[in-house]
C-alpha cells in the first residue's frame, strides 16, 4: 500500500508525538493501550520492561542490570489510517536530557496527568520545553477510575499553573468506583463504558447514547445523569472555546479524561488525537546567508540528530545516532550533505526502532526517525540534507539539576579521560561548566543521574578510563543573561561558564534560585537556553 503513496500523502498521515507525564501517571500505560488499540498487541500487559519484567532491550550492559531501557527513539506504527510515531520520552530513573531533546523532534505532545495529583513538577518542567517550542499540547487526564480530584479543579489547575487555556472534549461521568464514561461534548454523545478483563487487558465495550436518550438516565439513574447534563451545558457557556489555530500555536489543550488501566476513554481519544494532532509541517531554519526562514516538508531530504545513544553493540564502539527526519523521502544508501562537517557522507545501515527490536529500513518520511550507526560522526542537533544551504535550529540546553566533579582513578590516564571528556561534552551526552573563580576545577552538570552513569560507564567502555565521581552540592542552575560584574550571587551560590562560553549559575536549592532573581531583577536567569 505504501508503495502507491505519494510523498505529501505519505506526510498528511503521520502524527509524531510524545507523551509527557510525571512518573506514574500513566505514560506506558497509555502508551501500551494505544498499541492494543493500533492492533499491534492483542493484550495488553506486554510492553513494560521494568518493575521486574523482563527488559526487552540489550543495548547496554548496564540497562539489564537496572532492568530499566535506557534506550529512547521512537516506535512506529498504524493507527486506523493514520502511521503513529510515538518518540519516547523516559521519566524515572532514566530521565536525562534526552528526555528534553526528544521535544524537538515532536510535532504534537500528550501531557498525561493523574487526576488525583494534578500537575506535577515534572510534568510542568517538560511542559514548558514545549511552551517554547510551541508544540502543541493535548492533555489526557488519567486515573478517573480512581477517587480523584474534582475534574474542574484539574482544569483550572492546568490553565494556572501552566498558563495554557483547557478546553475539555469530554467530560466524566462520576469518579472512581463510580465511573461510568464520558460524554463527548462535540457529538453530545454519552459514551458509557464497560469493565472487560482485568486491568484492561482487552478493548472496552462502548456503549453511545444521545444526550437527551432517557436511557441514559435509566442507566446512570435520573439524578446522576441530570448532574452530569448540568455540568456539559455550564462547560457551552463558561467553556474556552476550541480554534485550530489556538490549539496548533501552542494556547490551548484540548482536554480529555479517562482511564488508560480500565481503557475507558480511551479509543474516542486516540481517535481524537489522530484528528487534531497535526501532520509534519515546516520547520523553522537558519539560511546560510545569516537569515532565517522554513523548511517545507515536501522539501529534498532532511534531518537533525536530537538523540545519540551509545554503546549499542558491545563488540563496537559505534552510536547510533538518532534522526527526525524533516522533509522529503529518505532513500536507503543516500549520499547526502553532512552541515556541520561541510562533506557528503552515504547513508548506511539505518534503523528504524519498532518496539526496540532494530529492523533495516527501506524508506521513511518527514515525522519518522531514523537510527544511523555512527562513530564520531554526529552530535546533537547536527543537520544533514541532499540539497544543503541551511541549518534545522540548533538544540536548546537544558537546565542541570545534578552536579559531580569527575577525575580518572589514575593520573596516567589523564589525557585519554580529557579525551573522552570532550568527545562526550561535544556530543551532547553531558554539559560540562568552568567556575569563574576556578577554572580548573570544572563541574560536570546533568538533568538526570542516568546521565552521569552513562559518563562513567561510556568513559571506560570506550576510552578505557576507570573515573570516581564526587557529587556536589547544587540542585539547579539558570544560565544567566547580563553583567556579571553587577551581579549579586547568592553566598552558596557559584558562576561558572559552560562549553558554550554562556554564564550559568549553580543554586543549592530553588529557593537560593529565586532569591538571585529577585536580588537581581536587571539580570535574567534562563532555564533553557
Ligand atoms: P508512567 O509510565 O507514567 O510512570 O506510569 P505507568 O503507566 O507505569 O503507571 C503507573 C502506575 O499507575 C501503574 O501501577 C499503573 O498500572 C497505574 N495506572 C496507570 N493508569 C491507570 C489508571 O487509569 N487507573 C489506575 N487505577 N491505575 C493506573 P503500578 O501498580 O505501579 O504498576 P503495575 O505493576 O500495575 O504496572
Amino acid at each position: 500500500m505504501t508503495a502507491t503513496l505519494d510523498l505529501s500523502q505519505q506526510i498528511a498521515r503521520r502524527r509524531t508525538f510524545a507523551i509527557i507525564s510525571h512518573p506514574d501517571a500513566g505514560k506506558t500505560t497509555l502508551t501500551e493501550k494505544l498499541l492494543l488499540y493500533s492492533g499491534l498487541i492483542r493484550s495488553a500487559g506486554m510492553v513494560k520492561n521494568r518493575k521486574g519484567r523482563q527488559a526487552t532491550s540489550d543495548w547496554m550492559g548496564m540497562e539489564r542490570e537496572r532492568g530499566i531501557s535506557v534506550t529512547s527513539s521512537a516506535m512506529q506504527f498504524p493507527y486506523k489510517d493514520r502511521i503513529i510515531n510515538v518518540l519516547d520520552t523516559p521519566g524515572h530513573e532514566d530521565f536525562s536530557e534526552d528526555t528534553y531533546r526528544t521535544l524537538t523532534a515532536a510535532d504534537s505532545v500528550i501531557m498525561v496527568l493523574d487526576a488525583g495529583k494534578g500537575v506535577e513538577t515534572q510534568t510542568r518542567k517538560l511542559f514548558e520545553v514545549c511552551r517554547l517550542r510551541r508544540i502543541p499540547v493535548l492533555t489526557f487526564v488519567n486515573k478517573l477510575d480512581m477517587p480523584g480530584r474534582d475534574p474542574l479543579d484539574l482544569v483550572t489547575e492546568v490553565e494556572e499553573a501552566l498558563g495554557i487555556h483547557a478546553c475539555p472534549f469530554n467530560w466524566p461521568i462520576g469518579s472512581g468506583k463510580e465511573f461510568k464514561g464520558v460524554v463527548d461534548r462535540r457529538s453530545r454523545e454519552f459514551q458509557l463504558f464497560e469493565k472487560t478483563a482485568a486491568a484492561g487487558a482487552s478493548q472496552a465495550t462502548l456503549e453511545r447514547f444521545e444526550f437527551d436518550d432517557p436511557a441514559v438516565d435509566e442507566r446512570l439513574g435520573a439524578d446522576v445523569a441530570e448532574r452530569v447534563r448540568g455540568e456539559v451545558e455550564l462547560l457551552e457557556i463558561a467553556g474556552n472555546e476550541y480554534t485550530d489555530e489556538d490549539f496548533l500555536a501552542g494556547k490551548l489543550t484540548p482536554t480529555f479524561f479517562g482511564s488508560a488501566l480500565t481503557n475507558f476513554g480511551l479509543e474516542p481519544f486516540f481517535d481524537a488525537f489522530v484528528k487534531l494532532a497535526p501532520p509534519p509541517s515546516a520547520r523553522p531554519v537558519d539560511l546560510e546567508d545569516g537569515t532565517e526562514g522554513t523548511r517545507e516538508p515536501d522539501a529534498p531530504f532532511s534531518a537533525f540528530v536530537f538523540k545519540i545513544q551509545a554503546n549499542m553493540d558491545k563488540r563496537h564502539r559505534d552510536c547510533i545516532a538518532f534522526m527526525r527526519i524533516c522533509s522529503g523521502r529518505y532513500e536507503p544508501d543516500a549520499l547526502v550533505k553532512h552541515h556541520r562537517l561541510g562533506k557528503q557522507i552515504r547513508l548506511a545501515r539505518p534503523h528504524s526502532i519498532v518496539a526496540q527490536e532494530r529492523t533495516t529500513l527501506d524508506e521513511a518520511f518527514p515525522g519518522d526517525v531514523i537510527g544511523l550507526i555512527s562513530r564520531d560522526t554526529f552530535r546533537i542537533g547536527d543537520t544533514i540534507s541532499l540539497d544543503g544551504g541551511f541549518d534545522h535550529k540548533p538544540l536548546p540546553n537544558f537546565q542541570p539539576e545534578l552536579f559531580a566533579r569527575i577525575a580518572p582513578t589514575a593520573t596516567s590516564l589523564r589525557k585519554r579521560f580529557d579525551k573522552g571528556m570532550k568527545n562526550l561534552v561535544a556530543e551532547g551526552a553531558v554539559q560540562l561548566v568552568w567556575p569563574l573563580n576556578n577554572p580548573q576545577d570544572a563541574l560536570v552538570g546533568v538533568v538526570g543521574q542516568l546521565q552521569f552513569d552513562v559518563l562513567q560507564y561510556r568513559l571506560d567502555s570506550e576510552y578505557g578510563v576507570e573515573t570516581t565521581l564526587r557529587r556536589a552540592s547544587f540542585r539547579c542552575s539558570s544560565w544567566l543573561v547580563g553583567d556579571v560584574d553587577s551581579f549579586v550571587a547568592p553566598t552558596s551560590a557559584l558562576v561558572a561558564r559552560d562549553q558554550r562560553d554562556q554564564l550559568v549559575v549553580l543554586f543549592t536549592s530553588e529557593w537560593e534560585k529565586q532569591l538571585a532573581a529577585r536580588n537581581n531583577p536587571d539580570h535574567q536567569l534562563l532555564d533553557i537556553h
